[in-house]
């Protein structure tokens, strides 16, 4: 069996113009048996959205003390040299809802939420979109550099013989803009901050990257290894608040959270991203996304 075939359904679908985030709190007294109960009845399949399912370190534990990926822990409050932080808002679930048609996901929405309401206490109940060149609420086009095809397997599942394998890491963070002020920069300002032009979506190259840009920070090699992860990110957001609800999935955690240190300059090289200045992080939790045939075994036992 490929990779491919055993992820959750929805991982790897594109582009999902319509998404629904639902991140959940296990309520205290409700038994493992009602919750994977609920969750069963949660993730039924709906015409026209997909609805994936994760589950933070403790609720893992709880629900599955056999065995846990090798690095799945809470995410903590990140604190950076920068002066900025990346607080925590780690609960116990993350249902990743998505698709083409807004109607068809909420319907998934309403039955997640149907679903759960006995058993869980929402956290963050956000709804998000793409536009047609995929650009976020910047102005930049958002997801480029994904890996694609064999290589965005690769960096975004946990590899054969791993604890969890077929299944990845996941982060989820929700940033909140402060586009007035980005709107003040000059367009070349702007592009110094993100690393890309605007208008066609090209790399700055050589001395035009400055380090403390966005890919700057996140472009990563460790041992000579690109540190590769699969972005899936929408704007949300209503006139007055809005942002990027900041999906992304990995082979292991590490992958992410030196890009986090790096945006914070917590990496010894005296930079840190600069997009921080026009964004602040409002949440941050670390999930296990189970692999389908992983997740129909706890759901069926
Ligand atoms: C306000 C929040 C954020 C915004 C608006 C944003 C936007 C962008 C944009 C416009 C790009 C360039 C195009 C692309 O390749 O996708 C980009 C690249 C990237 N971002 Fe973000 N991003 C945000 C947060 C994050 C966070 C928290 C991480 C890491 C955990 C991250 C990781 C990356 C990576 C890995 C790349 C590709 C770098 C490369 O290899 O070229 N981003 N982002």
């Amino acid at each position: 069996m490929s990779n491919q075939t055993i992820c959750q359904p929805g991982l790897l679908e594109e582009p999902g113009r319509s998404a629904h985030y639902l991140e959940m709190q296990w309520r205290q007294g409700v038994d493992n048996a009602s919750l994977l109960q609920a969750i069963k009845q949660a993730v039924r399949h709906v015409e026209g959205a997909w609805i994936a399912v994760c589950f933070g370190a403790d609720a893992w534990d709880r629900l599955n003390p056999q065995w846990r990926p090798a690095q799945l822990v809470p995410f903590s409050e990140m604190i950076g040299e920068n002066g900025y932080s990346m607080p925590s808002n780690q609960s116990d679930l993350f249902f990743w809802i998505h698709g083409e048609d807004r109607g068809d996901v909420m319907d998934a929405v309403l039955q997640v939420h149907d679903a759960m309401r006995d058993c869980t206490d929402c956290v963050l109940d956000l709804s998000g979109f793409k536009n047609r060149e995929a650009r976020d609420l910047t102005g930049f086009v958002d997801g480029t550099a994904n890996p694609e095809g064999d290589k965005r397997l690769d960096a975004t599942l946990i590899p054969q013989g791993e604890a969890g394998c077929g299944g990845s890491y996941v982060f989820t963070q929700e940033w909140k803009h402060h586009l007035q002020d980005f709107a003040k920069l000059s367009l070349h300002e702007q592009q110094q901050v993100i690393g890309r032009t605007k208008s066609d979506n090209i790399e700055l190259e050589g001395d035009d990257m400055p380090p403390t840009s966005h890919v700057a920070r996140t472009d990563v090699k460790l041992d000579g290894v690109a540190q590769k992860i699969y972005r899936r990110s929408t704007p949300y957001g209503g006139a007055d608040e809005h942002g990027l609800y900041f999906l992304a999935f990995a082979c292991n955690l590490t992958r992410i959270s030196i890009q986090l240190e790096r945006m914070l300059g917590n990496t010894g090289d005296g930079f840190s991203d600069h997009l921080m200045k026009y964004s602040t992080a409002l949440t941050g939790a670390y999930w296990f996304m189970p692999s389908q045939a992983d997740l129909e075994t706890l759901l069926n036992h």
